[in-house]
C-alpha cells in the first residue's frame, strides 16, 4: 500500500488552491457528491452557469448553509472554494469545533504553472490577471493557516496521496504532517497461541437456507479469507442488538461440532458462553471434546450472562450480577481443574472436587476467553482465565491495558495471554457504497453515530484500523461485521486478515 496522508473522518475539511489546482478533482475522487459543498456549483444552481459571478452571493449563501447543516449533523464536508477568505474560514473551523468535530484545512500546492496552462485549456478559463492574484493569495494564505487553529493543515501534492480515514471517537486527531503516515510498524512480541488475528464471529444465520451447507460455505470462505477462526455467540434467542427474536441462533456446541468437519485450519469456539447456561463442567467437557476434534483448534469465551429474558424463557436461574460474577470465578476454576493432566483430587480457591477425570483430554492449548469489561471480570480474566474480551472502541482499549496490567500484577506473563476485542465493522467496496449501508443498516440512529460506532469504511480502512489496535497490545479481534449475510461477504473480509502481522 502506498503510503497516505490520513484525513480525520468524520470532519471539515477545507480546500485551498488557486483555479486549476486540481481541488474539485481531489475532492471528487475521494468523497461522495453530498459530502462536498462547491461554490461554483452552486453558482450553476442558482445562477446560470458554474462561472456566473453574479450569483456569488446567493451561492455562498446556500454554501454557508450546507456547512452548518452538516457540521450540526456530524456529517463529513469538503468545502470546495478557492478558501482565501479568512473570516469564512473562522467560521466554518469555529462551527466544526462546536459540532466536535476535526478541522483540516488542505492545500492544493500545485505549481503556477499547471495552474495556468490549465487553466488555459478550459472552455471558460479565469482571466489571467484574477488567477495571478488568486495564486499570490493562496501563497499568501499558506502562511496563516498554521496559526488558525486548524487541527491538521495538509498539502496535497501529486507525489503525496491524502485520503479520509477514520479518525479516534474521542478526542481531537495528531496534526500529521505531509509526507508521513499515521501507522507505525512497531513489532509487539510474538504472542503465544494461534488464535492471534481476526476471528470471524458468527451472530447472523440464515432461515431460509440449508444450514449446514451455509455453515460450511462460510467455513469454506473464512478460511480463504485468511481469518483465523470462527466464534460462535452463545444465545436461546436471537438479541435484539442482531435481529429478530424469531431469526435462528443455533446451539453452538453443536454448531461448532459441524464447524470441525468442514475445516482443518481454523480455531473454533464460543464467544462467550455464559456461565448460567450449562454446569461449567459441562462445558468443560463440551470444550475438551472440540479441541479433540479439531487437533487443538478450540477456545472457549466464558461470561457472566447479560440477558434475562432467554434465561427464564428457557427455565434457568437468573442470579444477581454478584453472584454471577462469583459462578463465572467458579465456572473457569473447575473446567481447568478438569482439563488438568490426570484424575486427581482438586482442591481449589473456590472449588473443590473428589476427582478430574475427563477424557478425551484437550489438544494443547484450551484458551478461557473472558468477556466483559466490568474490573471485577478484568481482574477474574487476569486471575484465573487466558485472555479478556472487551470491546473494540476507545473505553474498550483502556480495559485492554488494564487487563495486562492486570496479567503483570498476577505475576504472569503478558506474552502469553489473548487480550481481544469484539470489533462490529460495517464494510463497504467504496466510500458511495459504505455510505448507502449505513443508511440501510442504521434503523434510527443518527448516521454519523452508526457510522462511528461501526468505524464504517472500506476493508483497506479497516485492515489499518485494527493494525493499530494490535500497536495497542490487542492480540485478536473477533469480528462481526454489519450486515454479513453469508460467504461473499466473509471473503470481503480478507483484506483484514493480516492486520496483526
Ligand atoms: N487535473 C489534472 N490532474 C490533476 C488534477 C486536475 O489533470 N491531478 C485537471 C482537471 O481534469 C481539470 C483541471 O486540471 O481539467 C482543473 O482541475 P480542477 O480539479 O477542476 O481544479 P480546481 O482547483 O477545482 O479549479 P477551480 O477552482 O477552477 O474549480
Ligand atoms: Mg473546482
Amino acid at each position: 500500500m502506498v503510503d497516505v496522508v490520513p484525513v480525520p473522518d468524520p470532519a471539515l475539511v477545507v480546500l485551498v488552491g488557486a483555479s486549476g489546482s486540481g481541488k474539485s478533482t481531489w475532492a471528487s475522487s475521494r468523497y461522495r457528491t453530498a459530502e462536498i459543498v462547491s461554490s461554483d456549483a452552486l453558482r450553476g444552481v442558482v445562477g446560470s452557469g458554474e462561472h456566473d459571478l453574479d450569483a456569488s452571493a446567493d451561492a455562498f449563501a446556500l454554501l454557508e448553509q450546507v456547512v452548518a447543516a452538516r457540521l450540526g449533523r456530524r456529517l463529513t464536508v469538503v468545502v470546495d472554494t478557492v478558501g482565501t477568505d479568512p473570516a469564512r474560514r473562522r467560521r466554518w473551523l469555529a462551527a466544526a469545533h462546536e459540532a466536535g468535530l476535526p478541522a483540516v484545512a488542505v492545500v492544493l500546492d500545485t505549481p503556477a504553472g499547471v495552474c495556468r496552462s490549465r487553466n488555459a485549456a478550459r472552455d471558460r478559463p479565469v482571466p489571467a490577471r484574477v488567477l495571478d492574484r488568486q495564486l499570490a493569495t493562496v501563497a499568501a494564505t499558506v502562511g496563516l493557516l498554521d496559526d488558525e487553529g486548524w487541527d491538521s493543515v495538509l498539502v496535497a501534492t501529486p507525489d503525496v496521496p491524502t485520503h479520509p480515514g477514520n479518525t479516534p471517537s474521542t478526542g481531537r486527531p495528531t496534526t500529521v504532517a505531509a509526507g508521513t503516515t499515521s501507522r507505525s510498524s512497531g513489532a509487539l512480541p510474538e504472542q503465544g497461541a494461534g488464535l492471534r488475528g481476526v476471528v470471524l464471529q458468527l451472530s447472523r444465520f440464515p432461515a431460509d437456507v440449508d444450514l449446514l451447507t451455509w455453515l460450511r460455505d462460510v467455513a469454506a470462505a473464512t478460511e480463504e479469507a485468511g481469518l483465523a477462526g470462527i466464534a460462535l455467540m452463545d444465545h436461546l434467542i436471537q438479541i435484539p442488538q442482531v435481529g429478530r427474536a424469531w431469526d435462528p441462533i443455533p446451539e453452538p456446541w453443536v454448531t461448532l461440532g459441524a464447524l470441525a468437519a468442514s475445516t482443518t485450519r481454523l480455531h473454533l469456539g464460543t464467544l462467550v458462553t455464559p456461565v448460567t447456561f450449562r454446569a461449567p463442567g459441562i462445558t468443560a467437557k463440551a470444550a475438551a471434546t472440540l479441541s479433540a476434534l479439531t487437533g487443538g483448534r478450540a477456545f472457549v469465551g466464558v461470561g457472566a450472562g447479560w440477558w434475562e429474558r432467554e434465561h427464564t424463557a428457557y427455565g434457568l436461574g437468573f442470579p444477581s450480577a454478584r453472584e454471577r460474577l462469583d459462578a463465572l470465578e467458579r465456572g473457569i476454576e473447575t473446567m481447568k481443574a478438569l482439563w488438568a493432566p490426570g484424575t486427581k483430587t482438586y482442591a481449589g480457591r473456590l472449588v473443590s472436587l473428589p476427582e478430574t477425570t475427563c477424557y478425551p483430554r484437550p489438544v494443547g492449548e484450551l484458551p478461557v476467553v473472558v468477556g466483559g469489561g466490568g474490573d471485577r471480570t478484568l481482574r477474574v480474566a487476569a486471575r484465573l482465565g487466558d485472555g479478556c474480551n472487551v470491546l473494540s472502541d476507545d473505553a474498550g482499549l483502556a480495559k485492554v491495558a488494564r487487563y495486562l496490567d492486570l496479567v503483570d500484577e498476577a505475576g504472569r506473563d503478558r506474552a502469553t495471554v489473548h487480550a481481544t476485542v469484539l470489533d462490529l465493522p460495517l464494510l463497504g467496496r467504496d466510500r458511495d457504497d459504505v455510505w448507502s449501508r449505513v443508511e440501510r443498516h442504521r434503523g434510527r440512529v443518527a448516521a454519523a453515530t452508526f457510522a462511528a460506532r461501526h468505524h464504517a469504511g472500506t476493508p483497506g480502512e479497516h485492515a489499518d484500523r485494527l493494525a493499530g489496535l494490535a500497536e495497542r497490545g490487542v492480540t485478536t479481534a473477533f469480528v462481526a461485521p454489519v450486515g454479513l449475510d453469508g460467504p461473499d461477504d466473509v471473503l470481503a473480509l480478507a483484506p483484514l486478515a493480516t492486520a496483526f502481522g
